[in-house]
């Protein structure tokens, strides 16, 4: 699987996005390290806190399934209606994936001009809090 074809995965995960509060959708691609893909999109509340973002919906569809090896993540987001520009996960969800998988996972974010912009988790969460530290 590409970079390229994961983050359209991630921009197509955007349109089932349930927003009507923000009018921000984010979709989000996980490759595990056999090739299969998980997805996941924002779904807001209006209780706005039990709000959850498309990169952990992505990670528990995943996890539930009884998935743990993860190799790299997409992301994509956008105002309703608009083309995708987006940003690395947020500090929830980095955590989120700092449990699972490795400081050198790639993290793609799909800009709006279709430039893929690239990260390491490690570089997202230095010094992050993992399970080794429970040991
Ligand atoms: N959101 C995500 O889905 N992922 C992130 O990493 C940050 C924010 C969602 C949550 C909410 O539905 C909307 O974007 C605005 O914060």
């Amino acid at each position: 699987m590409t970079k390229e074809a994961l983050c359209t995965m991630a921009r197509d995960a955007m349109e089932n996005a349930y927003v009507p509060y923000s009018g921000f959708r984010v979709g989000a691609a996980l490759l595990c390290a056999d090739g299969a893909v998980y997805t996941g999109c924002n779904i807001e509340n209006a209780s706005f806190t039990p709000t959850v973002c498309a990169e952990r919906t992505a990670v528990f569809k995943a996890v539930s399934e009884g998935r743990r090896d993860f190799s790299a993540i997409a992301v994509a987001s956008g105002k309703d209606g608009g083309e995708a520009a987006s940003f690395p996960p947020c500090g929830v969800c980095r955590q989120v994936l700092a449990e699972f998988c490795s400081p050198e996972m790639p993290v793609y974010v799909l800009r709006g001009s279709g430039e893929i912009g690239e990260y390491t988790l490690q570089d997202l969460l230095p010094f992050a809090f993992t399970p080794k530290f429970m040991k």
